[in-house]
């Protein structure tokens, strides 16, 4: 069996640099709320927040299973293929890629990066793309097609919850709320899955009609209910990779005052978010909240 101590190292991981750290906002002082960023993104420069969380056992399930080729699939600036293809590269496994529509006629920073680091890549059309995701099985058909081993689009597996709830493990004080930006969903549900009753979990969603989400985490979840968590759906800003004046000068003006960087994909819109809730008197006063920073900084390149 491997050692996935051993294979953390090797890569770098560095759980110690994942702090929770307090923050200060003068909203936060008016509304007397408690505010902590879980710093995710400092867990390792490139595989940084919920992408190692939710690689960590899909790793692990693959390589005891004797396999030396992972697939999987995502857009042109996906953080979860950039993700894999370094792990690829620095453990000498063999990676593909399948990206969504047409190759461009110049590489973007993350399709260079997953070519430097060895990732062979397929284009495929978006009616194509939408029934890869389809496939959910480790063995299931582009498995088979690839001779390797499939991983779902955003790393969305069970394998994956197991490694997403090591968050929980880390966070050393006593909290009410948890929130974190969604995408498929599935760092979410690793957390839900591991929370107390007494605290809650809540997600923004950032895709516009995301109606989806709530159904793949409660499947994911192997539930009908939401008993600890919870989905926001205002502050997508127009959809997946939209973005507004807004929300950048919002982006700004945080990094600035915090020090603490952020994209404009996911976690710059959960801050706007929970921050714009905080301010609409949606907590009670003395409440704590810990926001989940999930990294994703290569995409700001
Ligand atoms: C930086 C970042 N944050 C959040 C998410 C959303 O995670 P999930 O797909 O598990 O909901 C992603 C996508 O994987 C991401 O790249």
């Amino acid at each position: 069996m491997p050692d996935i101590t051993q294979i953390e190292s090797e890569l770098g991981i560095n759980t110690e640099a994942a702090i929770v750290e307090p923050i200060q906002h003068p909203i936060l002082l008016e509304k007397d709320i408690h505010f902590h960023i879980k710093r995710d993104d400092l867990l390792h420069p490139i595989i940084s927040g919920n992408k190692w969380r939710k690689l960590k056992y899909t790793l692990l399930h693959a390589l005891t299973k004797g396999h030396e080729h992972l697939i999987s699939m995502g857009g042109a600036y996906s953080n979860h293929l950039h993700a894999l293809a370094y792990v690829g590269h620095k453990l000498n496994l063999k990676t593909t890629g399948l990206i969504r529509g047409e190759e461009p006629a110049v590489d973007n920073q993350t399709l260079a990066d997953l070519k430097s680091w060895g990732m062979n890549l397929e284009f495929v059309s978006r009616s194509a793309f939408r029934e890869l995701r389809n496939y959910r099985a480790s063995d299931a058909a582009p498995a088979k097609q690839y001779n390797g081993y499939w991983i779902p689009e955003g790393g969305s597996s069970q394998e994956a919850l197991r490694g997403v709830s090591e968050i929980l493990k880390e966070i050393n004080m006593d909290f009410d709320t948890l929130t974190l930006a969604c995408g498929t969903g599935t760092t979410l549900a690793g957390i839900a899955k591991s929370l107390p009753s007494t605290k809650r979990v809540l997600g923004f969603s950032a895709l516009k009609g995301g109606g989806f989400l709530e159904k793949d985490i409660k499947k994911l979840l192997r539930t009908k209910g939401m008993p600890n968590w919870s989905i926001n759906f205002d502050y997508h800003f127009g959809g997946f990779a939209k973005t507004n004046e807004e929300l950048l000068s919002f982006i700004e003006t945080f990094q600035t005052e915090t020090n603490i960087p952020l994209e404009s994909l996911y976690n710059g819109k959960m801050l706007f978010g929970i921050l714009d809730l905080i301010k609409n008197d949606r907590f009670k006063k003395g409440h704590t909240i810990i926001a989940i920073h999930t990294g994703g900084l290569q995409g700001n390149r």
